[in-house]
């Protein structure tokens, strides 16, 4: 019963996608580029030839190769380009992503949280990221695509559940966290039998409880590690799995239906091996990139030896404990010992905006620089309110703190300002972190 019935159906299909090409003049077939994480690998470590596979300079080349033979050619990605668990010195790394994804020239870009690693200032690159329910306008919410006669309406969804902002009061509201809006203009694409593509970094089984299916016809989900998924139908629309790290892309190429659906496709992936050249036109890009990177490494080398050598006149909560260690406990178990990790859960310690008050000596002859280089200086510590405290270490505590003749009030006002901390009290606030 069921194979006859399987027998009918084929046909049946066949007649249907050809019923649908006959309907349009010119037969409808596009090429889409798509790829997905770069997760802030600005080029392959080369370490293994299994991992050898992707880079900036690869990708331009095979673009600038695929667009030759074929100039519609869409490229389109869901975002992810920057790391969700930056170090300071990748931040580096990170704008030099930027600047030679803006030379590849991509159609569209999805976006991701881990895109916001250095704040949204940080994305001024010339790069077309889509966010399509991020409130406000610092990205587009929409990004129409034209090639022949066709037209693709491109949307990325931010999952407001997976914001590192949460806790955050005047971030929480960043992307709206309902869906009418992507919905009304997934309904006005289709109505003029545009095609959609909707890029998250939802799972195929989230997206398919949060996002209304039946508008999307080409659903780009969540990145795999590395390597790219197969192509799947979920009803008419067609989910795409990219991979991360970089490396490869996917080649996909459809034939458009009347409606802008997706009536048939064929699915490749390139993979970006050694034996493909680096792209002439990034050169230059590629090594002034080199030369920071190695300037930055320099600069980091002589911190650490002035460190070293003690130059600093901050010594660190470890050291104060020696003498200390009854104010030591009560400060350890204080808010203010966590400060830096505050930070990081947020993904903001490397905004400068924000490190000043949750550590110790921001931007002070030997204060903090960052947390791999000074690491005994993160969070709220005793020299944040005490001042320096190496000359008065050196003297056996003969020579007073740097701040001994502050009054209490105003070692708290540094940083208990009203603006980020609305509902201080004095007398309250110091109960509590009393020693
Ligand atoms: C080698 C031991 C030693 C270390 C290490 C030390 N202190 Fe002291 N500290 C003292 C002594 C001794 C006094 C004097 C105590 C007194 O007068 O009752 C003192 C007094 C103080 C006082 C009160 C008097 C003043 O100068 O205002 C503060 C505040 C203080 N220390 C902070 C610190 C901080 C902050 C650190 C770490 C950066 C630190 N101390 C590390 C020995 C030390
Ligand atoms: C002028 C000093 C100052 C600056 C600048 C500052 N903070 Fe804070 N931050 C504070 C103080 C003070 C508190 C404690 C507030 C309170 O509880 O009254 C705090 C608390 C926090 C907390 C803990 C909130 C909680 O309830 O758990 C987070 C997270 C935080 N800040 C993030 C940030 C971020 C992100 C930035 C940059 C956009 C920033 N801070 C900039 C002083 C500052
Ligand atoms: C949030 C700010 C703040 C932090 C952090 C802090 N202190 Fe204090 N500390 C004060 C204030 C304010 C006083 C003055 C208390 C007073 O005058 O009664 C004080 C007093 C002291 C005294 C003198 C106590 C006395 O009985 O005279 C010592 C010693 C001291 N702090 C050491 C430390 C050490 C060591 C740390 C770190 C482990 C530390 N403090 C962290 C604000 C701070
Ligand atoms: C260098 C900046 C800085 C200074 C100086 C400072 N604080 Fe804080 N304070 C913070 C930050 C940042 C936090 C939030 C820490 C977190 O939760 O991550 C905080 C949190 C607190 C909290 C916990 C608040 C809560 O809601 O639980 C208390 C209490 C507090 N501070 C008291 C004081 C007092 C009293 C002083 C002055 C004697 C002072 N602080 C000086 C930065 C500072």
């Amino acid at each position: 019963m069921k194979i006859a019935s399987l027998l009918i159906l084929i046909p049946l299909l066949v007649s249907c996608s050809f019923m649908d090409r006959s309907k349009t003049v010119e037969p409808r077939e596009i090429s889409i580029i798509y790829s997905g994480n770069l997760d802030g690998e600005l080029e392959p470590c080369g370490c293994s030839l299994e991992g050898d596979l992707g880079g900036i300079l690869r990708r331009a080349t095979i673009l600038d190769q695929l667009r030759k033979k074929d100039s519609s050619i869409v490229t389109i990605s869901s975002g992810g380009l920057l790391s969700n668990r930056p170090a300071e010195h990748d931040k580096l790394t990170a704008e030099y992503i930027l600047k030679g994804f803006s030379q590849l020239d991509y159609d569209a870009i999805g976006f991701q949280w881990q895109d916001l690693a250095y704040g949204e200032e940080f994305l001024t690159a010339d790069l077309p990221w889509v966010v399509s329910n991020w409130q406000g306008g610092f990205f587009a919410k929409v990004k129409k695509i034209r090639r022949k006669s066709v037209t693709f309406s491109f949307f990325s969804w931010l999952d407001p559940k997976q914001s590192p902002f949460q806790n955050i009061s005047d971030k929480q509201s960043i992307v709206d966290d309902s869906t009418a809006f992507l919905v009304e203009k997934l309904k006005q694409a289709k109505k003029l039998k545009e095609t959609t593509i909707v890029t998250t970094s939802l799972t195929l089984d989230e997206a398919k409880s949060q996002l209304p299916m039946q508008l999307i016809d080409l659903l780009i989900s969540q990145a795999a590690y590395e390597e790219y998924g197969e192509p799947r139908w979920v009803e008419n629309t067609l989910v795409l799995t990219p991979g991360s790290r970089g490396m490869r892309l996917g080649y996909l190429q459809i034939v458009l239906g009347a409606e802008g659906n997706i009536a048939e496709f064929s699915h490749s992936v390139i993979a970006m091996p050694q034996s493909v050249e680096d792209a002439p036109e990034l050169s230059q890009w590629y090594s002034e990139y080199n030369q920071k990177i190695e300037e930055n490494y320099q600069k980091e080398v002589a911190v650490r030896n002035a460190q070293r050598k003690g130059d600093s006149p901050y010594a660190g909560a470890k050291t104060c404990k020696t003498c200390h260690q009854s104010a030591y406990d009560i400060w350890k178990k204080s808010r203010h010992s966590k400060a830096y990790r505050s930070l990081s859960n947020v993904n903001k310690s490397f905004d400068p905006a924000c490190i000043s008050c949750h550590v110790v000596g921001y931007r002070k002859p030997g204060g903090f620089i960052a947390s791999h280089l000074t690491k005994n200086l993160k969070n709220v510590q005793c020299e944040s309110c005490h001042g320096a405290g190496v000359a008065h270490i050196k003297s056996k505590g003969i020579a007073p703190v740097e701040n001994s003749t502050w009054s209490k009030e105003k070692m708290c006002a540094q940083c208990h300002t009203q603006k980020h901390s609305p509902s201080f009290q004095f007398d309250r606030y110091w109960l509590q972190v009393k020693h």
